[in-house]
């Protein structure tokens, strides 16, 4: 017998394992409306041009490949500030790092977490990415997880009475809650403004750390500074005193992907906590990775950095949102004019990538091997796999599956 021979079986990753059995569809109608990864008219990943321009200001410089210092490249990190804070940034002491994309933003702020305030519960939503219950697991058995009420199927609106309540009677001073900033995946569903206080509120008074994970900047509204309204109003909560994370990934929202750049900020109320909690991430950095990527987060900060290239991405966004909202529309009116049975309104309420298209399974795996269109389990559909040629197919399909 091997060594490894007891391992128990291990259930593959569904969304990795779909895009494996989209490659091998020769269908040549398939459509693969699972990824959160944007494509463009052509259902190809798009270089924004900003980083096609970033790209050659960069290799025109001396281009080292040295290694950045143990909490990033600097750059980037305050760049990522910048980004995520605006004009609360000098109000507050905060600690970043750069991190391995938003995953590892995740990752870090749990190892972190649980070697320090030793959380007893983590609070994720109903639903949520499904790496979150992943991550934490992996990080610390000993920390609970429960889910909050975020989604209500019957009417594909936000339960924040679901929400409020279930926190207001089972949270506890020292948990842990994972909060998305905006975009939420897998809903498209974001709290109000008004929400967003009533949230902060809870979290306050029952002395609940928030962590926003902020994977979708700018493809909610187009702005990104809009997009991080929740963010900004939890740093200026109590005159400033709100202590939070912010697990942050440009893999999206600069299209980077393969580059793996993210950054985690690190809210707290003093200097001698930075100091504190700066010395714990970096004893993690050293452990796990030692060093960050630097291709990718210098590409970020030239952006950011060249008046005329922030331009461009903030066009970039637009583009990328406004073309998600445009699929959104064109679904939406093709499952209408179909008169297909079910609540379409919230397609075009939702934001981002994503929304719940309140499919069974059973319909999903219809779809799939009916007709060739890839969704996962759960019903998410990611409007990025939409184009012009083949928004009426999924149309009919989806029409299809739900009349059979
Ligand atoms: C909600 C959420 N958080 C974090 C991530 C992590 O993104 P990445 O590690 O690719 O930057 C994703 C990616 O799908 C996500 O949907």
């Amino acid at each position: 017998m091997g060594l490894f021979d007891l391992i128990p079986e291990e259930i593959p990753d569904g969304s990795f394992a779909m895009i494996e059995d989209f490659k091998t569809d020769s269908h040549d109608k398939k459509v693969n409306l699972s990824p959160g990864i944007y494509r463009d008219e052509n259902a190809k990943t798009w270089v924004l041009p900003s980083v096609k321009q970033a790209r050659v200001a960069r290799v025109d410089q001396t281009f080292d490949h040295d290694i950045s210092p143990q909490l990033g490249y600097p750059s980037l990190v305050s760049t990522a500030q910048q980004i995520t804070f605006r004009d609360t940034l000098s109000t507050r002491v905060i600690t970043s790092m750069q991190t391995i994309a938003g995953t590892g933003a995740n990752h870090f702020i749990a190892q972190f977490l649980s070697e320090t305030i030793q959380p007893k519960t983590v609070w994720l939503s109903a639903p949520s990415w499904e790496n979150h219950p992943k991550i934490w697991g992996h990080v610390s058995s000993a920390i609970k997880q429960r889910t909050y009420p975020y989604y209500d199927y019957q009417t594909s609106t936000l339960d924040i009475e679901g929400m409020i309540s279930t926190l207001r009677m089972d949270g506890s001073n020292g948990d842990v809650i994972v909060l998305q900033a905006c975009a939420h995946n897998p809903t498209g569903l974001d709290p109000s403004r008004e929400s967003w206080e009533r949230i902060g509120q809870i979290c306050e008074e029952k002395g609940i750390f928030p962590i926003f994970d902020s994977a979708y900047q700018g493809f909610a509204t187009g702005d990104p500074y809009n997009d991080a309204w929740p963010i900004r109003h939890f740093a200026t909560r109590s005159n400033g005193t709100m202590e939070f994370a912010v697990a942050q990934s440009f893999s999206k929202n600069f299209g980077l992907y393969g580059e793996r750049i993210g950054a985690l900020h690190i809210v707290t109320r003093n200097e001698e906590s930075a100091g504190k909690v700066e010395a714990v991430l970096k004893k993690i950095s050293r452990a796990e990775i030692t060093s960050t990527p630097s291709f990718g987060a210098k590409i970020v900060a030239t952006i950011f950095h060249k008046p005329e290239l922030k331009e461009q991405w903030y066009k970039d966004l637009k583009t990328m949102s406004g073309r998600l909202g445009d699929m959104r529309k064109r679904l939406h009116d093709g499952l209408i004019q179909r008169n297909t049975p079910g609540n379409w309104g919230h397609l075009l309420t939702d934001v981002g990538m994503f929304s719940m298209m309140g499919l069974s399974q059973k319909q999903v795996a219809a779809l799939r091997e009916n007709f060739h269109v890839y969704l996962l389990p759960t019903g998410r559909l990611s409007f990025t796999g939409l184009t012009h040629k083949n928004v009426e197919y999924v149309a009919d399909s989806i029409h299809h599956v739900i009349t059979l």
